[in-house]
């Protein structure tokens, strides 16, 4: 499905009925990273996973793509769903979309749920590492951005035992166009840091690693997540690295119902399909 938002055309999948997921993915990759959640949280929620814009089958724009241009784009998705609040969930590049969507449009977030991501800007040299990445990418194609990541994305003994998943992202990265690499890099190499800000988010929030995560690894970036918000709780994923909803989706689905169950639950907030809508 397409929907125009914020001048711009998402394509975005949409299943299942009850409290609205909004599911963000990662870079460079698009919706169909969240398939075992579209396959299974659809039973207990109305899962959306859009492609954010310059990935997919999404608009591709020249530009810088900043974290908040993407929130302003999913608020407009959500809008044009009408759907006025939802559980924002992203991973990673979509962990920062989902702060900046916190930051921008608090009042349309019901829990968070942010996954092997970080608060943090980048460092100046991974800021200098994305800009040559995106003179490569300018020279030679999307080749240079996939080779620096696909080695980092799956935890080894994933890598080893399950070709099939690493066929499966490679070649979800290898249709991405390289504007849209390009806007992204140039985009997360911009971003604030939202450390500051963690402490203003007053909804539940569930954190999410892969134990192997290489990227963004559960010790150095899940203490400054979840210390600095007032009801996050982590879950640690075992056998997973930076894509540990695809790694161990079993695993990832039942923390994710478990969250989602509570919040529809006496004592959280109860959400009907209604409720959510505008
Ligand atoms: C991602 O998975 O979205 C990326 O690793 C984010 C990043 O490069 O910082």
């Amino acid at each position: 499905m397409r929907a125009l938002a914020n001048g711009i055309y998402l394509h975005y999948v949409q299943a299942g009925e009850g409290i609205p997921l909004l599911l963000i993915h990662g870079y460079p990759l698009d919706h169909v990273m969240w398939q075992p959640q579209l396959d299974e949280l659809s039973g207990v929620a109305q899962v959306i996973a859009p492609d954010l814009r310059g990935f997919g089958q999404s608009d591709a724009p020249e530009g810088v793509y900043t974290m908040d241009a993407h929130a302003d784009d999913l608020c407009a998705l959500l809008d044009a769903l009408h759907i006025r609040r939802a559980v924002v969930c992203g991973l990673s590049m979509g962990g920062y979309i989902a702060l900046a969507f916190w930051r921008k449009y608090a009042s349309r977030v019901l829990a968070l749920i942010l996954v092997d991501t970080r608060a943090g800007a980048d460092t100046p040299e991974a800021r200098l590492a994305r800009l040559e990445t995106v003179e490569q990418v300018k020279q030679r194609g999307s080749a240079p951005a996939i080779e620096a990541m696909l080695p980092r994305l799956l935890a080894g003994s994933t890598r080893q035992s399950r070709s099939d998943l690493v066929e499966f992202v490679g070649a979800m990265m290898q249709r991405q166009r390289p504007i849209g690499l390009m806007g992204a890099l140039l985009g997360m190499a911009e971003r604030p840091d939202s450390t500051a800000m963690l402490p203003t988010i007053t909804v539940q929030t569930l954190v999410v690693f892969g134990a192997e995560d290489v990227i963004t690894p559960a010790e150095t970036d899940g203490p400054g997540l979840v210390g600095s918000i007032p009801h996050a709780r982590l879950v640690v994923i075992p056998k997973a690295g930076h894509l540990s909803n695809l790694e161990q989706p079993e695993a990832f689905n039942r923390s994710v119902r478990k969250f989602l169950a509570e919040l529809v639950g006496e004592h959280q907030i109860r959400v009907t399909p209604q409720a959510a809508r505008s």
